[in-house]
């Protein structure tokens, strides 16, 4: 049974004997990244500096939220707008590993940078259990490269340090909760972030189109659950397919993209099964998607594959 006094206690304690000098860690604003920070800044106060990287791939209004929750903890924070970087390095890129590996080895670039100015010796990150089980870690088939682990070169100058890597998600989101920190009813967000909501080449066109069908989807489920006509799953989202197909804008023919939606119930992300979200929630979420993106979207699909086969995110 996991005792989450007795988790905090400990591990700032260990974090206080391991860090002897100053840290980095990359805050997205999830909830593993913002506990490490929480727990690392326990432990070192201002000799840990939280470096957030605006990656182009956020979703809709995110970067200022962040920014003002990670300052509200009391972090020693810095901002980097790396979006232009991350495109040019990702342009003409559509396999989904390679993509993973190209974020994860930018991150490390830009922390790299940042590091190197603030002197600092260790790497934190909120790496979790299922990170690297599922990256090959354990004794099972590499599924997917979790950005903060597969896009990590061999040498890198820094060392180390994962105050979360035994911890599952619910583990995660009760640390959170025993530390006040308020992100921890939020739903999870891949470290890619919008990256692996765009299937194939990431274009701005494109990641803007996901951007606002996520957010579409966001605000008809909050009205949703508001309603009582649905029940929160554990994670939802909308995809874009680089599916063309034909539909009618007006009355005219009309070649756009396909959004697939997707929502699961899950524990620890490990296995999922789709959630059954009522017809009308969706024919609702549908109809804006449509009537918002125009002549952009003029499809929208739900997944209802589980985990297995499926996996949670597309890509
Ligand atoms: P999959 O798609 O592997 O996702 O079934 C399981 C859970 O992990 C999240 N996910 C990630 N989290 N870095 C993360 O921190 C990543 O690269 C990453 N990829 C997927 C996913 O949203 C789901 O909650």
């Amino acid at each position: 049974m996991f005792n989450v006094d007795k988790f905090v206690k400990e591990e700032t304690e260990r974090l206080r004997e391991r860090i002897k000098g100053k840290a980095i860690i990359a805050c997205s604003g999830g909830v593993d990244s913002t506990v490490a920070a929480a727990l690392a800044k326990e432990a070192v106060g201002k000799n840990l500096i939280a470096v957030f990287v605006d990656t182009g791939f956020m979703r809709k209004g995110e970067p200022d939220e962040v920014k003002c929750m990670l300052e509200r903890i009391g972090l020693n924070l810095r901002v980097v707008k790396a979006e232009d970087e991350f495109f040019t390095a990702l342009k003409g890129v559509t396999e989904p590993e390679q993509k993973r590996k190209i974020i994860g080895e930018r991150f490390i670039r830009v922390f790299e940078r940042i590091a190197s100015e603030e002197k600092a010796e260790y790497l934190i990150q909120g790496t979790i259990a299922p990170d690297w089980i599922e990256s090959g870690g354990g004794v099972r088939d590499k599924i997917k490269s979790h950005h903060n682990v597969g896009g990590l070169p061999e040498v890198m100058g820094l060392k180390i340090v994962e105050p979360l890597r035994d911890l599952y998600k619910d583990e995660v989101r009760k640390v959170a909760k025993h530390l006040n920190i308020e992100v921890h009813e939020r739903q999870p967000f891949p470290g890619p972030g919008l990256a692996v909501r765009v299937i194939g080449e990431l274009t701005r066109e494109n990641v803007e189109i996901a951007r606002e069908a996520n957010a579409i989807m966001d605000g008809e489920m909050e009205k949703a659950f508001a309603e009582k006509k649905v029940s929160k799953p554990w994670q939802y989202f909308a995809a874009l397919l680089p599916v063309k197909s034909v539909g009618v804008h007006g009355d005219l023919r009309n070649y756009g993209y396909m959004i697939a939606l997707r929502a699961v119930e899950s524990i620890d992300g490990m296995s999922a099964s789709y959630s059954k979200i009522p017809h009308d929630v969706l024919d609702k979420i549908s109809v804006k998607i449509t009537n918002v993106l125009g002549k952009k979207v003029n499809r929208v699909v739900y997944d209802i594959t589980n985990k297995p086969p499926g996996t949670i995110e597309f890509e």
